[in-house]
C-alpha cells in the first residue's frame, strides 16, 4: 500500500510504502540535526554526523559549498536567535550543535532554555556564563585561579590601574604576554619581547586597539614549552576525552609570520602520552568541571582545552568552548563511533553511558588558504581539481561558497585536506600530495605541517 505524505513546512510530497511511513516520520521528527556555522569545523562536524543511522537529516546554517555535500544548507544570520529559533522549528530540529563561540558567548544556550518551545531542543554548548571561560580571559583566570588549575601567573589591568599594570610588565622577564580580555577573532594575543613596546602596546589595548574587546587587559608570564589543544565533551558531570591534535598557527613555514586561525593538525600528538593525559585529567579536567558544578554553569558542551606541555607538565593557556578550527578536520575523521550517538547522550546528561572508539591511526591535515591571508585577500576564485583528490582523504571546506555551478573561495582559510596514515610520514605523504591537486588562484599552504613531531622525543 502506497501513501502521500506531507512534511508540515516543506512543500515536499514524498510516496512512501505505508510500512515504511510511520518509521520515516518517526524518524524525521526525532532525529533532525542542526549544526550552526559556516567553516571547516562546521563540515567535519556535519560530516561526521550525517554518517550516523540515528540521525536522519543534517541541517547547516548557514553552512557552504562542502556542507551541501553532506546536508541541508539555511541561509539564516545565526546570531539572530529568533531566525534560528524558526528554522528549528520549521525543520523539526532535535538536536543543535553550536559550532563558533559567538552564539555562546551571546547566550543561544540560554534563549533555547527560556523559550518554551525550545527548552526541551537537545542544544550542545555552555550557557552564556560558562561561555565566558573563552569569552573573557580574566574570567577564565580567575576560575582558574578559584580551582587551583595550573595556568600562566597575571595581572588584570582596566584604564583604571594602568600604573600597576606597567609595574607589573616590569617585573616579568621578556617576552610580555598581553590578551585583550574579549574575542577578538583570534588576533587578541602579542607577544612581545621589548619592554618599551610592551608598555606602548599595553596602553594602545586599553585605548581600544581591539575595540571593547581590549578595554581589559590580561597581561601573562611567558610559559615555555610545546602547545597541544585537547578536547573534552562532558554534560556538566562526566567527560569523555577527545583525540588531542597540534594546530599550527603561523602563516609561515617553520613557525614564522603572522597569526592564522590555523594552518594544519596534527592527531594524535606524540607527547600527549597516558600519563600526560592522566595529569590533564587530575589537575585540569577534573576541578574544571568541579568548578562549573559549584559555581551553577549549565555546561553540556565541548571545553577545548589549549595547553602548553612544559617540561612534561601542562599548563592552560586557554579555554574554549568549542572545537578547535583545524583541528576538528583531523579529529572527526579520527572518531571510530556514531559521533552523533555520544552527543545526545552528552546533551541529555547520560554521558556515563557513552563508549566511543577512537582510530589509532595519525591524521594530519593541511589547511589550503588565500594569498595574502591572514591579511587581505580575493575572494571569488574559482576552486578546481576537487574531484581529484583520493576518496581516501577526507576534504573539509573552510571558506568556499557555490556560484552556479562553480565552487569558489569566500574566506581567508579556504579548504582542509585530511589524510591518515601508520605514522606522521605516511599521512603528511598523502595529505600533500592530495593537497596539490586542490587549484585556486593565490592558493598558500605551509609546507611543514607535522615536520617537528615527527622526531619529537618528550
Ligand atoms: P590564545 O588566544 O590565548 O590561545 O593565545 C594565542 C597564542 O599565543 C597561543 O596559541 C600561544 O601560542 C600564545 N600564548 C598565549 N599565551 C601564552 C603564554 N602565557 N605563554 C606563551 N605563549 C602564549
Ligand atoms: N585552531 C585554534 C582554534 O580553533 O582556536
Amino acid at each position: 500500500m502506497e501513501e502521500i505524505i506531507m512534511y508540515p513546512g516543506e512543500n515536499r510530497k514524498d510516496t512512501v510504502n505505508y510500512k515504511d511511513i510511520q518509521a520515516q516520520y518517526i524518524t524525521a521528527v526525532e532525529r533532525n540535526v542542526l549544526v550552526l556555522g559556516s567553516g571547516g569545523r562546521e563540515h567535519a562536524l556535519a560530516w561526521k554526523i550525517a554518517q550516523s543511522d540515528r540521525v536522519s537529516k543534517v541541517y547547516i546554517a548557514p553552512g557552504n559549498a562542502g556542507t551541501a555535500s553532506v546536508g541541508t544548507n539555511i541561509a539564516i544570520n545565526i546570531s539572530d536567535f529568533q531566525q534560528v529559533k524558526d528554522v528549528v522549528l520549521k525543520y523539526r530540529i532535535n538536536m543543535v550543535v553550536v559550532g563558533p563561540e559567538q552564539p555562546l558567548v551571546d547566550g543561544i544556550v540560554d534563549f533555547f532554555k527560556n523559550d518554551n518551545d525550545l527548552k526541551d531542543i537537545k542544544i550542545i554548548g555552555p550557557d552564556q556564563k560558562g561561555a565566558q571561560l573563552e569569552g573573557s580571559k580574566a574570567f577564565a583566570k580567575q576560575f582558574m585561579e578559584r580551582y587551583g588549575i595550573p595556568t600562566a601567573k597575571c595581572f588584570t589591568v582596566t584604564a583604571d590601574n594602568l600604573n600597576d599594570g606597567l609595574h607589573y610588565l616590569e617585573t616579568l622577564d621578556s617576552p610580555y604576554v598581553l590578551k585583550a580580555d574579549g574575542l577578538a577573532a583570534g588576533k587578541g594575543v602579542l607577544i612581545l619581547n621589548d619592554l618599551v613596546e610592551a608598555k606602548s602596546e599595553l596602553k594602545e589595548m586599553l585605548s581600544g586597539k581591539f575595540g571593547t574587546a581590549s578595554a581589559k587587559v590580561v597581561i601573562e608570564q611567558f610559559l615555555k614549552g610545546i602547545e597541544v589543544s585537547m578536547f573534552v565533551l562532558t554534560d556538566g558531570d562526566d567527560y569523555v576525552i577527545l583525540p588531542e591534535a597540534k594546530d599550527y598557527k603561523r602563516i609561515g613555514d617553520g613557525d614564522t609570520g603572522l597569526n592564522t586561525g590555523g594552518m594544519g593538525a596534527v592527531s594524535p600528538v606524540p607527547f600527549v602520552t597516558p600519563e600526560f593525559v592522566k595529569k590533564v585529567e587530575n589537575r585540569i579536567i577534573k576541578p574544571t568541571i568541579e568548578g562549573l558544578k559549584k559555581e551553577k554553569i549549565d555546561y553540556k558542551g565541548f571545553i577545548f582545552l589549549g595547553l602548553m606541555n612544559c617540561g612534561g607538565d601542562p599548563y592552560v593557556i586557554e579555554y574554549n568552548v568549542r572545537m578547535g578550527d583545524p583541528e576538528t578536520e583531523g579529529v572527526m575523521t579520527r572518531i571510530d563511533s556514531d559521533f552523533a550517538v555520544l552527543l545526545d547522550k552528552c546533551a541529555q546528561g547520560k554521558l556515563n553511558e557513552a563508549q566511543y572508539k577512537v582510530n589509532p591511526e595519525t591524521s594530519v591535515t593541511v589547511m589550503l588558504v588565500s594569498g595574502g591571508y591572514p591579511e587581505s585577500y580575493k575572494k571569488g576564485m574559482k576552486i578546481t581539481g576537487l574531484d581529484d583528490v583520493c576518496t581516501c582523504c577526507t576534504v573539509a571546506h573552510a571558506g568556499t561558497k557555490l556560484d552556479g555551478n562553480d565552487i569558489v573561495t569566500s574566506g581567508g582559510r579556504v579548504i582542509a585536506v585530511t589524510a591518515h596514515g601508520k605514522n606522521i610520514e605516511e599521512a603528511r605523504e598523502k595529505a600533500y600530495h592530495n593537497a596539490k591537486m586542490i587549484k585556486f588562484e593565490g592558493k598558500n599552504f605551509r609546507h611543514d605541517i607535522g615536520l617537528d613531531l615527527m622526531n619529537y622525543n618528550a
